[in-house]
């Protein structure tokens, strides 16, 4: 169990580490958590008008989850890597230094997926995600969208560790728990679409 508790801090701590806020601050673009959605993921940071500064958080922040992940995987297991990944996603969501308020979990359950479940991450939860968002342009409506499909196309794929797949479900839930602004928000057909005339946006 030490390994656990182990994976559980070490997944935190990596997690909790602000790239987005870090990156558009260093740009000398203010603070991204005053900037539209407020949150500090590659999606607001978009909205900085700087996709070079978005793909970097992007991948920072798959990595960062990712890489501790594949860390404990190897260490003691893909259960040991799922608490890890798992904890990597609560430390980006509600980071100690930034007083819980992060992001919103996409990119670190994507490189969770692609690291300790590569076949989920790209026979379900990739394709989820790009198919609806270029039906809809909306980050957020992807994201739900293939937090839904991950863990029952993860079990029809063989999925059968129930850590796995608990932890998978449950990071689903916390995903739309994060992102219970943009569902009022789509719900309300206020949620903002990138590449969408201003007129088209609502
Ligand atoms: O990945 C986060 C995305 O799903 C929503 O981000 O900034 O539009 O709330 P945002």
């Amino acid at each position: 169990w030490a390994i656990y508790a182990v994976a559980a801090v070490a997944g935190y701590l990596a997690g909790s580490i602000p790239f987005g806020l870090v990156l558009v601050k260093a740009a000398g673009l203010g603070d991204i958590r005053e900037i539209g959605s407020k949150s500090i993921g590659a999606t607001n940071v978009l909205r900085t008008g700087r996709k070079d500064l978005a793909l970097a958080t992007v991948l920072l922040d798959s990595l960062k989850a990712g890489l501790v992940a594949l860390a404990f995987t190897l260490i003691a297991g893909r259960e040991a890597g799922m608490v890890a990944g798992a904890a990597a996603f609560l430390g980006h969501c509600y980071p100690i230094w930034l007083k819980f308020k992060g992001g919103k979990g996409v990119a670190t359950y994507a490189g969770l997926l692609l690291f300790i479940t590569p076949l989920h991450g790209l026979v379900v939860g990739a394709p989820v995600w790009l198919g609806m968002f270029a039906l809809t342009r909306i980050s957020s409506l992807s994201a739900l969208t293939a937090a839904v499909a991950v863990p029952p196309g993860a079990y029809l794929l063989g999925e059968r560790s129930p850590v796995i797949l608990g932890g998978l479900a449950a990071l689903s839930v916390l995903v739309f728990w994060t992102h219970r602004a943009n569902i009022g928000r789509l719900l309300a057909g206020t949620e903002p679409r990138f590449g969408a005339k201003k007129k088209d946006a609502a």
